[in-house]
Order: C-alpha cells, then sequence, then structure tokens
C-alpha cells in the first residue's frame, strides 16, 4: 500500500500545546507528517520562519520520528504536491474556524482536487488557545504556563519586553 503523506501547515508564531495535540494525533493516522511552517505571512511574524522551525524541531527531539519539518513559500497545494502529500491536516477548535477553513479546503481543493483536506480537534483544554493569544498574553505579563512548552517561553523571554 502506498504510503500516506500529510502536510500540517501553519504560521506557528510560536507553536502551542494545541498544535503539538494536532500533531500527535496526526502521527497516529499517517505514515509521515510534514509540519509546514509559511514563511511569508501576511501579519509580521513574530518569529522568523528558521526560528518557528527551530523551536518545533527541538521540542519534538527525536520523539517524532514520523514527523519532518519544513518551511514554505507560496501556495501550500503546490508544496504539499512537491512532497507527494496526499492529504493536509487542520486543527479546529470551534465552530468560529470553520468557516475561514471550509473557504480555503475549498480553494485548495479546486486547485488541487486529489489532496484531501483532513480537519481534526484538538483536546478540548486547548479549545482556546492560539498563538495570537499567547503572544498578547505574555507580552502583557499574563502566565501562559502549560499553554506551549518551556522552551516556547524562554524563545519568547528572549524576544519580547514584557510590558
Ligand atoms: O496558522 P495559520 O496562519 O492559520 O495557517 C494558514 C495557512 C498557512 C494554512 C494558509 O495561510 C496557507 O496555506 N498559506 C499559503 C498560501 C496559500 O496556499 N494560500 C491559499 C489558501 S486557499
Amino acid at each position: 500500500m502506498r504510503k500516506v503523506v500529510a502536510i500540517y501547515p501553519g504560521s506557528f508564531d510560536p507553536i502551542t500545546n494545541g498544535h503539538l495535540d494536532i500533531i500527535e494525533r496526526g502521527t497516529r493516522l499517517f505514515d509521515e507528517l510534514i509540519v509546514a511552517v509559511l514563511v511569508n505571512t501576511e501579519k509580521a511574524p513574530l518569529f522568523s520562519a528558521e526560528e518557528r522551525a527551530d523551536m518545533i524541531q527541538e521540542i519534538l527531539g527525536n520523539r517524532a520520528p514520523k514527523v519532518r519539518i519544513a518551511t514554505f513559500e507560496g501556495l501550500l497545494v503546490t508544496f504539499a504536491q512537491r512532497q507527494n502529500a496526499r492529504v493536509i491536516v487542520r486543527g479546529i477548535r470551534a465552530v468560529s474556524d470553520y468557516e475561514y477553513e471550509l473557504q480555503m479546503a475549498l480553494m485548495n481543493r479546486r486547485m488541487q482536487p486529489e489532496i484531501e483536506t483532513v480537519f481534526m480537534m484538538p483536546s478540548e483544554a486547548y479549545s482556546y488557545l492560539s498563538s495570537r493569544l499567547v503572544r498578547e498574553v505574555f507580552r502583557f505579563g499574563g502566565t501562559i504556563d502549560g499553554l506551549v512548552p518551556p522552551l516556547v517561553i524562554e524563545r519568547l523571554r528572549s524576544k519580547l519586553v514584557r510590558l
């Protein structure tokens, strides 16, 4: 049987425990999971693509042999096709995520009909969690313990002056 390669794309600015939850679930379903960090987000990212990818690599270490970390620019479906990926994984937290995700999934399908988008739900403990909130809470002195790995807190500390 052909092995199923899946892509888990995102900004990951920074990676959260919600993302890690999806990665873990994804590795149970697919033969290979490529965590694909978007280089040029429309929003200016806090961490460079290399910093974001390095953080993920360090956090996963060699605990996740099925996971590969990459950065990509341009269209996701073009990158997915080059990687021979048949599946795009996206995490859905709440109904509010669905509309945007549906638009992306259908646009991606229109461009590349043989790639299927699979939506996965993270643990409900992370259903309110986002990278944007993590950055904001940290910046204004709130605690983000338990929402991101300790390494992310360390990197946020060296990147941001807390207000
Ligand atoms: O973590 P995010 O910011 O929600 O991830 C969004 C991402 C990276 C999946 C999306 O912006 C994307 O795929 N960007 C690449 C450009 C592209 O393919 N755009 C068309 C999407 S239909």
